[in-house]
Formats: structure tokens, sequence, C-alpha cells
């Protein structure tokens, strides 16, 4: 079977790289760690990136702003990958601070990943709690969605990986664009 696409991860501790893992199985195509990545080579009409995001930023995203260019005419996509509950308004506001430039209007997916404090670096830790001592520094009433729900995950480890959150991805490989017949 001709591949119809390349799926691009990067992963720290592995639950975005087990979704990338998961769409290829579905789906078949390239799978590559963005190391790998080279947006000269990509042969496919698809192509769909996998990134965590860390600090409300996402992990590699330059690798795809500098490629981005030689992307055009394909399907590309990115399915983002954090701990917080999925929120269509923190869901925007992560998409216009990171889908800027180049990236504008790029479509963008949203997957809850995995909590692993026994995988954690030291220095990963620290950060998380001084996020934890900011947040607790306010009421209730002041904190946002995701610095309530952080503090009532933030001290055990979870797995919330849930492949469903690739259905769309696959509703939007299958959507014919309308100069398609
Ligand atoms: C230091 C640190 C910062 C994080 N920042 C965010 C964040 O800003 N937003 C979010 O939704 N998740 C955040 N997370 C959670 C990760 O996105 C989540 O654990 C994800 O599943 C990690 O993917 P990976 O296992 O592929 O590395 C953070 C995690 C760590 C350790």
């Amino acid at each position: 079977m001709e591949e119809e696409i390349t799926i691009v991860y990067s992963s720290k501790y592995g639950s975005t790289k087990e979704y990338a893992q998961e769409l290829h199985r579905r789906r078949g195509g390239k799978l590559l760690p963005i190391k790998h990545f080279n947006a000269k080579k990509v042969e496919t009409n698809v192509v769909v990136f996998f990134a965590p995001i860390y600090a409300f930023g996402l992990l590699n995203l330059s690798v795809l702003e500098r490629s981005i260019t030689r992307l055009r005419n394909k399907k590309v996509a990115v399915f983002c990958v954090g701990a917080s509950p999925y929120n269509p308004k923190e869901f925007r506001r992560l998409y216009r601070k990171n889908f800027d430039g180049p990236l504008k209007d790029i479509p963008a997916f949203y997957g809850r990943g995995a909590w692993q404090l026994e995988k954690m670096t030291n220095r990963d830790k620290l950060m998380l709690k001084l996020v934890q001592q900011k947040i607790k520094t306010k009421t209730k009433s002041k904190m946002a969605p995701w610095e309530e729900e952080f503090l009532s995950f933030y001290k055990k480890s979870w797995n919330w990986v849930d492949f469903s959150y690739l259905d769309p991805v696959e509703e939007w490989m299958d959507a014919k664009s309308p100069f398609e017949e």
C-alpha cells in the first residue's frame, strides 16, 4: 500500500509517543522521532506532528516552523498533548501563543497525556513545585480551571491517555478539500 501519512513525534516521558504510535497502528505510513525528520524527504501528502506541552509551549515546535514552507501543498496538522483536561478556551490561548507566523491557521488537536512523577527529572519537579506554590497564593475563585485541576493531580502519577482523542485527527485526514473530486 502506498504510504499516505508521515507521523512525527517529540516526547519527553513517552505519552505523546504513545499517541503517535497508535495513529501509526491505525493508519500505517511513516513514524519518525523528530530528530530523524527531514522536510525535504517527506513523500506523503499528510503530515501530523505530535508534541507535548511544556510550560505553555510545544516541545520542538521550532522544527515545524522551520520546515513549514517546504511542506506547503501538503495537509499538515499538530496534535498537542498536555496534562490538563481539554478546555476550548485554554486551548485557544495555547494556540494563539504558539501557532503564529508561518504556523498561523494550521489545524491543531488535543489529547490528554500522563503525569509520571517517577520518571520526572528533579528540574521538572522543582519547576512544578514553584507553579504549585504560585497557584496556592490565589483564592479558589481567582484560579483558572487548569490551576484548580493542577492542584488536584500534581502530587500523584496519572495516565489519562485515551486514544479516542485521535478520532478527530482521522476525520480531518479523511475530509476532502472542496477542490478534490
Ligand atoms: C515541567 C512540566 C511542565 C508542563 N507544562 C504543561 C503545560 O503548560 N500545560 C499542560 O497541559 N501540560 C503541561 N505539562 C504536562 C505534560 O504536557 C504531560 O505530562 C504530557 O503528557 C507529557 O508528554 P510526554 O510524556 O510525551 O513528555 C507539563 C509537565 C511538566 C513535567
